[in-house]
């Protein structure tokens, strides 16, 4: 039985994962599970799981969390240092990386330096950390898998190809709620449109990140630190339908592509399967149903955080966990309705402007990631006083 840990078991990732696990039937056993904040659902998950250490990564959590578990003969663990300690705990085989943004990024790189395997949906840790991700990752013989559905679609069209015969990757994006809106119109959005995605149910951030498509933009970066291209071989075109999950072009042009339902259970099962495929009960896509499909250029004026995640992606260094922190940072306030939608790329630009400025840290260690990530997040907040109001 493969021992798995879910970091980030209480968000969607996290919940379908376990919907994945109850599939598999005792092929995959949970070991630990983590949750940030949500003490019930967690307390829940025990229950039904009974993985043997459980951790909450906020802390004000851990007096309810031990309460709520009392008597349960388990271990109970906090803050990022019991994200560590499961992520590298001797009994496990392979994490599932599904905590939301950056605060992923010290367990997962822990997670591939004591040789474990990854399962990655959490993108954010690639966009910040790429370099010593990739590093990690490379030292080893089976390689990241991917569980966001675009890059497990690149990954699967790439398998059994001929490295040298790819030319490009084409990643598919549904264009969010507000593809066929103008720039006044999103200037007014509401966070509550913004959440309602048409194709995808999925945690908040993500979602807005989607409606701005910074979501495709931290996805190129993803892709760059995956697969190995320069970002001029990492094209993205708006696919409303959200069918063809993404494509690999081929140096003979030859295009292949991995379809499906828009259900993330079919890249989660796969990554916890690799190599193997296994039958489901998951929706399935019928062709006939799906009626005609269409692939559009995006509109970069429209789309500005696509082309500052480009900007951020090819300047490299320590941009991209710039981008990536104002980002959050951004959205955050957004969803507290603190500043307007199209607010959160012109934040993210000014950030990035000021980073160009002060100069880059080229090669940024861990620790150094993390002060900027820090330094980016105060950035936001003086932009919004000193520009915004
Ligand atoms: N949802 C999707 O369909 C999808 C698809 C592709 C990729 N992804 C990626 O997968 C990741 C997770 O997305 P999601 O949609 O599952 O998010 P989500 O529903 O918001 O869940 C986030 C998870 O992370 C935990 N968490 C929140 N803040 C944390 C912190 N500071 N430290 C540690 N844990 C924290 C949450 O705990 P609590 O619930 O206890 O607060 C929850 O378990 C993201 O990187 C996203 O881009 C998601």
């Amino acid at each position: 039985m493969k021992k798995i840990a879910v970091l980030g078991a209480t968000g969607s990732i996290g919940r379908q994962t376990l919907e994945v696990v109850d599939q598999l039937q005792g092929e995959v056993g949970v070991f630990a599970l983590s949750a940030h904040g949500n003490v019930d659902l967690l307390a829940e998950q025990v229950d039904k799981y009974h993985p043997q250490v459980v951790a909450i990564s906020d802390q004000s959590k851990l007096p309810l969390l031990r309460r709520r578990l009392s008597g349960w003969p388990g271990r109970v663990l906090s803050g990022e240092q019991g994200l560590v300690e499961i992520a590298t705990a001797p009994e496990v085989d392979l994490i599932v990386s599904a905590v939301v943004g950056v605060a992923g990024l010290v367990p997962t790189y822990a997670a591939l330096q004591a040789g474990k395997q990854v399962a990655l949906a959490n993108k954010e840790t690639l966009v910040a950390g790429g370099h010593l991700i990739m590093a990690e990752a490379n030292k080893r013989n089976s390689p990241l898998l991917p569980v966001d559905s675009e890059h497990s679609a690149v990954f699967q069209s790439l398998m059994g190809q001929d490295p040298t015969a790819l030319k490009k990757i084409i990643l598919t994006a549904s264009g969010g709620p507000f593809l066929r809106s103008s720039l006044a119109e999103m200037e007014k959005v509401t966070p509550e449109a913004a959440l309602a995605h048409p194709t995808w149910r999925m945690g908040e951030k993500i979602t807005i990140d989607s409606a701005t498509l910074m979501n495709k933009g931290l996805e190129v970066i993803e892709a760059h630190w995956l697969f190995g291209l320069d970002y001029d071989r990492i094209e993205v075109v708006i696919h409303p339908q959200s069918v063809v999950h993404s494509l690999v072009e081929l140096v003979d042009g030859s295009i292949l592509a991995q379809l499906g339902p828009a259900d993330m259970r079919l890249p989660i099962q796969f990554a916890l399967t690799y190599p193997e495929r296994r039958v489901n009960t998951f929706s399935r896509l019928d062709l006939t149903s799906v009626g005609e499909i269409g692939f559009y250029p995006p509109d970069p004026q429209r789309f500005l955080s696509l082309q500052l995640a480009y900007a951020a992606g090819r300047t490299g260094g320590s941009m991209p966990t710039v981008l990536n922190a104002a980002n959050e940072e951004a959205v955050r306030l957004f969803l507290g309705r603190r500043i307007g939608f199209t607010d959160i790329w012109r934040i993210v630009e000014v950030v990035m402007g000021e980073h160009d400025k002060q100069g880059l840290d080229q090669a940024p260690d861990l620790e150094a990631i993390i002060a900027i990530d820090q330094w980016a997040r105060s950035a936001v907040k003086s932009c919004v006083r000193k520009v915004l109001k």
